[in-house]
């Protein structure tokens, strides 16, 4: 399966990722998880998106487009894969479309994880990762609302999308995704016939 993981900072997205990796057996690309590395190996991209992340605004597209198009053109994304932070803007999720429609198949699904801004405060400031800090968070949640909630739309009319309360315990929110994932399956066999 091809799924997108779209929600808020804090909502969630990797820790289930690292769930629902192992129950869809496909590859988890985090695009923060890649650029934190990136940023680590002091790579001219780690550079760049050094500053963006410091300061809660996105990377800007050209860089992520190429970053995520050389992962998924690794052979273990060829049966599918679940991305977790990408895309984030309309531009990314319309470089997406055309990458998938040319080298793989299509998108099986978003999964949308809500989480209320109270919530995921509380969450975030029991991490202390270094873009965790009360200033940095406001500027990523802005940018979240700005930037990536449109996609949802995108996605809604596409027949894609899931929304999931991610508000519980890891388990009760690992269960509402799996039953999201029955629904879409359902929903593919129904509109394209496999
Ligand atoms: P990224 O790393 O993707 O950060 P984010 O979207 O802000 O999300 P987080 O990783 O903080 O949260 P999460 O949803 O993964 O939650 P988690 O599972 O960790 O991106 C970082 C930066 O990179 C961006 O700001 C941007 O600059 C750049 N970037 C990345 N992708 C980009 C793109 N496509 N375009 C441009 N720029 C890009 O959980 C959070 C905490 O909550 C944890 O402590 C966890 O233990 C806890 N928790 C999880 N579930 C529960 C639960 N059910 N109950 C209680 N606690 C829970
Ligand atoms: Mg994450």
């Amino acid at each position: 399966m091809r799924v997108v993981f779209i929600g808020p900072p804090g909502a969630g997205k990797g820790t289930q990722s690292q769930r629902l990796l192992k129950y869809l057996q496909v590859p988890h690309i985090s695009t923060g998880d890649l650029l934190r590395e990136a940023v680590r190996n002091r790579t001219n991209q780690g550079l760049l998106a050094e500053k963006y992340m410091s300061e809660g605004c996105l990377v800007p597209d050209p860089v992520m487009i190429d970053l995520v198009g050389k992962r998924l053109d690794d052979p273990d994304c060829l049966g599918g894969c679940l991305l977790d932070g990408f895309p984030r803007t309309l531009g990314q999720a319309q470089a997406l479309d055309r990458y998938l429609t040319e080298h793989s198949g299509p998108l099986d699904g978003v999964l949308e994880l809500k989480v209320n801004e109270n919530v995921l405060i509380q969450r975030l400031a029991g991490r202390g990762r270094s873009d965790d800090e009360p200033k940095v968070i406001r500027q990523r949640f802005r940018t979240y609302r700005d930037r990536t909630e449109p996609l949802l739309e995108y996605y809604r009319v596409r027949g894609l999308l899931e929304s999931i309360d991610g508000i519980g315990t890891q388990d009760e929110v690992f269960d509402r995704i799996r039953q999201a994932l029955t629904r879409l399956g359902e929903r593919i066999k129904s509109t394209r016939g496999a």
